[in-house]
């Protein structure tokens, strides 16, 4: 069933664990998700990211927001729609009008007061809309960039106390030495940092930049208050290493409807790599049941 990000992250709290929330281009992204969440009985989030359509021509927005309504509501576990990284003020609300009920606003490239401004009226606005806001403080780069020390961009626990009781925000994405991307090597989260954050705050904290990240650290990051956690390269090279799967098998018998056969075999990968990285969500020794079992 389509559920609001907001009260699934609420139920991965008081579950102590994090919701996966997965960045999908298409139809095959979305099912997969969908299906496995059910499969497993682990609620789920579907993302879009903004430069994949306006860059890749990948979905309409619209389009989009309502193919996830219907497959969220031919099942019974939780699914929670989400826009993801988002940039400016109207951008955002076109697409909580075209049908997003959560919503990214990043202003972390700005200074902390500029960062709290815009997001403060994005929180405004989208909340008399009825949508989610999600905001980032201290700056997720891209893991290519992240092969030294850049802990000055690291989300500090005094600004992060602070933009939250000016901005009003639903979740807070932060940075711990997470980034985006294919990592140069393995990252490490700082998790003293985490845990500083989460005590000098009352809202859910998001993990961006999940690709990568080792799943033992993971599990830890998720008991100490990462309630969503971001994943969108790894999905995306699985669906991509599919693909060239189906096309070598198929080397020699081309024909034009072996297109038809393409989505199934794709979405059985996906839906492999999902099970998988959906144990995470219900893995923890704190936890007696998996958070699945909360919210029907
Ligand atoms: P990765 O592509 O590194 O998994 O990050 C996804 C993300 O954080 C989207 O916001």
């Amino acid at each position: 069933m389509l559920e609001k990000v907001s009260t699934i992250l609420k139920m991965a709290d008081e579950s102590n664990t994090a919701v996966i929330s997965f960045i999908c281009t298409d139809y095959n992204m979305v099912y997969s998700v969908v299906t496995t969440a059910e499969k497993t009985n682990t609620p789920a989030l579907v993302m879009l990211l903004p430069e994949h359509y306006e860059k890749n021509n990948t979905m309409n927005v619209h389009g989009f927001a309502e193919m996830v309504k219907e497959l969220a509501e031919s099942v019974k576990v939780p699914i929670g729609l989400h826009l993801d990284h988002s940039y400016d003020y109207d951008s955002v609300i076109t697409s909580i009008k075209k049908g997003f009920d959560s919503v990214m606003i990043d202003a972390s490239a700005y200074s902390l007061d500029e960062n709290i401004a815009l997001t403060r009226k994005v929180t405004e606005t989208a909340h008399i809309l009825g949508a989610d806001v999600e905001a980032e403080i201290g700056h997720v780069g891209l893991a290519q960039d992240c092969d030294g020390d850049k802990t000055d961009y690291y989300t500090k626990a005094d600004a992060a106390a602070r933009f939250y009781q000016e901005t009003n925000v639903d979740s807070l994405a932060i940075a711990i030495g997470n980034a985006h991307g294919v990592y140069v090597e393995t990252p490490h989260l700082d998790i003293q940092r985490l845990e500083e954050i989460n005590a000098a705050t009352d809202v859910p904290l998001v993990l961006h930049g999940g690709s990568g990240i080792p799943h033992d650290q993971l599990e830890i990051a998720f008991r100490k208050g990462i309630n969503k956690f971001n994943v969108g390269t790894e999905f995306l090279s699985v669906y991509y290493d599919a693909v060239k799967e189906y096309v070598h098998m198929m080397e020699g018998n081309d024909k034009p409807l072996k297109m038809l056969e393409v989505p199934e075999f794709v979405q059985t990968r996906l839906c492999e790599y999902l099970e998988e990285k959906m144990k995470l969500s219900t893995n923890h020794e704190s936890l007696s049941q998996p958070i699945m079992k909360i919210g029907y």
